[in-house]
């Protein structure tokens, strides 16, 4: 659905996106990740025609991406979006509405975006996560086949991530194909079929959750009470142990073996203590984020 290959966008000297290739197939939910200025809001806006590349192809749903031909069956949501400040929320809602044909009911998505409270309100006088959870609505009232969603929880309470997550799961039911971007790296490993991550303008790694953090060397952590002696646990098996958060701790520098598993627990059980929790799982998705970078 969605194919680039080669692309390449310069800002001056800047080469925001640098030789970029990957493809999102039909009804998959692709996340770019990536630090601030990485790259991504470009990439995503050049795929729905609001920028030009200076190189390379991009293909959105067969066509050149942001040709007019698509342009019904695509949906957006920017990471920043401004309307004319005098529009009342079901205004805008039943306006875009209007440019399909066959249209989401604007009630009910004002309904489930919880925008009842404010469907006369003014635009401007919207608060801020009101504006994205408009936006979000915009962006899939005309049922689009393809969808690009920038950052859409940023700003948003709990509540409305929670909205917005299970509305991306809906897109996903009815085989919609999503591409989206975001820094909730604990939601991007859960919901995503394949990860981009961008890194000053070069994809550095691209595929699933889960082959990102396997295979790569694990560690053991566990968590115990907050003051457990880091130094004589060390010394008792033979490695660095290592404070990671309150009460939690990483056995540094070794890989968690069957032997170091069974010192770890020994250990606590000779000083009568229990270990609440033992991990010796692959990486999150966070920690080789912070791998590749750094
Ligand atoms: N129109 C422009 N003119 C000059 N530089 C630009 C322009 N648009 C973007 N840039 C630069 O290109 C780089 C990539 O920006 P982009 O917005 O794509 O990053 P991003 O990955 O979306 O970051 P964020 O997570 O902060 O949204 C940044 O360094 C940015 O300053
Ligand atoms: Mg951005």
């Amino acid at each position: 659905m969605i194919h680039v290959s080669s692309l390449t966008k310069r800002y001056g000297a800047l080469v925001a996106v640098d030789d970029v290739s990957f493809d999102v197939a039909p009804g998959e939910l692709f996340v770019l990740l990536g630090p601030n200025g990485a790259g991504k809001t470009t990439t995503v806006e050049i795929l729905e025609g609001l920028r030009k590349a200076d190189d390379g192809t991009t293909i959105v749903l067969d066509a050149p991406a942001g040709s007019r031909a698509i342009s019904s069956s695509v949906g957006v949501m920017p990471q920043e979006s401004d309307l004319y400040a005098g529009i009342k929320t079901a205004e805008a809602l039943r306006l875009f509405a209007s440019f399909y044909d066959d249209p989401e009911d604007p009630d009910a998505l004002m309904e489930r975006f919880d925008l009842d409270r404010v469907r006369k309100t003014n635009y401007r006088r919207l608060s801020g996560g009101e504006k994205r959870r408009l936006s979000l609505a915009i962006a899939i009232v005309g049922r689009p086949k393809v969808v690009f969603l920038d950052e859409p929880t940023a700003g948003m309470d709990v509540e409305g991530r929670a909205t917005t997550w299970s509305i991306v799961d809906e897109l996903k039911q009815r085989g919609t194909t999503i591409m989206l971007t975001t820094h909730l790296l604990d939601e991007a490993e859960r919901v995503a079929d394949r990860v981009g991550i961008l890194h000053r303008g070069k994809l550095v790694a691209l595929g699933s959750p889960s082959q990102l953090t396997s295979g790569r060397s694990t560690e053991l952590t566990f968590s115990g009470d907050a003051d457990v002696d880091t130094e004589a646990l060390g010394a008792a098996i033979g490695a660095r142990v290592a404070r990671a958060a309150k009460g939690v701790y990483r056995v540094a520098n070794m890989p968690p073996t069957p032997r170091l598993v069974s010192d770890v627990t020994k250990w606590f059980a000779s000083r009568d203590l229990l270990v609440r929790r033992l991990d010796v799982g692959p990486r999150s998705l966070e920690e080789f984020y912070l791998e590749v970078t750094r």
